[in-house]
């Protein structure tokens, strides 16, 4: 793909070269990202931060590698505070936030409504998630993070083992995984979820073209025996008709340090796109597997800052100039940069 002024809407986009790219890329995010140095390679530019639904994650590090990019963030926060809420449609919306913006990130709870809004944009729109269609960012910052684990311990992306758990029908993180991992080769899929909760067929189709290997079960802890991965999900309530709904599966599937001992093979790769749900109803990844050193999930939400970097300057074309516009850091970092 030709990443210069693309929009960033759908994993389908991507060729594995263009994945190549991408990691190649996010590598040399790391002194900035780290803050070991400063690049002003976006000075003047501005990212429209277009979130009409929750997040945490997606929407800071947007901004945040934006910001650590040289550039300025507008934000807009929630639907009660745009002015969707008096009728506007989607494609008005974009035909005036691109004349304020230079590049938009949005995140809408309907499917195909980031395609809208791109479709009226005049500068490039990136998907944070459009419902339970696709999140496009995070499954890239994923698969960068599972090359990274898996580097020191002989295995790769392709003969991957992975275990996927939860919510695997409304879970839009693992419907973009599932898309990315078609690209490689000889993957292993085992998805864990309640029946009612079972991963969509246009996405098993997807992976048994790509010739993968895909098992479909209710059952924990024999799914997670022989993986290199386990990659958890959150129950997303918010995506049922009636919430109340959502309390019957939240809790089915849990692990924790004693399950992980028993169950896994010694090092397997604890994911989860955060957030985790802690309440004591749920609690899908119990926090006594925080001091487990194969527990990656910050490490994931790290990378995407890495990942997200690489995004923005590829889409604006200035790969080549970050360096160019480095300078050394003057203030105290704190940070462990060994961690
Ligand atoms: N992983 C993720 O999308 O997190 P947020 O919902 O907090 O953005």
């Amino acid at each position: 793909m030709n990443f210069t002024g693309a929009h960033i809407l759908s994993i389908e986009q991507f060729e594995r070269a263009d994945i190549e790219v991408l990691f190649g890329t996010a590598d040399n995010m790391e002194p900035y990202a780290q803050r070991r140095r400063i690049t002003r390679v976006l000075e003047g530019a501005i990212l429209g931060n277009m979130f009409f639904e929750a997040s945490t994650r997606t929407r800071i590090s947007f901004g945040s590698a934006f910001n650590l990019l040289g550039g300025d963030v507008r934000e807009s926060v929630g639907m009660d505070s745009s002015s969707l809420i008096k009728g506007e449609s989607l494609q008005d919306t974009a035909r005036v936030l691109s004349g304020f913006s230079d590049v938009i990130c949005m995140r809408h709870p309907e499917p195909g409504s980031v395609a809208q809004f791109a479709s009226a944009s005049r500068v490039p729109v990136m998907n944070g998630g459009d419902g339970s269609n696709e999140h496009p960012s995070q499954a890239l910052l994923d698969l960068y993070t599972i090359a990274k684990e898996l580097q020191g311990r002989g295995r790769g992306i392709d003969g991957l083992r992975i275990a996927m758990v939860g919510d695997l029908k409304f879970g839009r993180t693992v419907h973009s995984l599932c898309k990315l991992l078609s690209l490689y080769q000889n993957v292993q899929l085992t998805l864990v979820s309640p029946v009612e909760l079972a991963m969509p067929e246009k996405y098993i189709e997807c992976l048994r073209k790509a010739g993968h290997q895909v098992v479909i079960t209710d059952q924990l802890e024999a799914s997670i025996a022989h993986v290199d991965i386990v990659y958890s999900t959150r129950i997303q309530e918010e995506r049922f008709s009636d919430r109340a709904q959502a309390d019957l599966y939240r809790g089915r599937f849990r692990l924790n340090q004693a399950i992980y001992t028993e169950h896994c093979e010694p090092n397997t790769v604890i994911m989860h796109p955060l957030p985790r749900d802690s309440r004591v109803e749920a609690n899908e990844l119990d926090t006594d597997l925080d001091t487990n050193p194969n527990l990656a999930i910050f490490r994931q939400a790290d990378n995407g800052l890495l990942v997200r970097m690489a995004l923005f300057v590829l889409v604006l074309d200035v790969a080549h100039l970050v360096d160019r516009h480095a300078k050394d850091v003057p203030w105290h970092n704190s940070r462990d940069l060994a961690k």
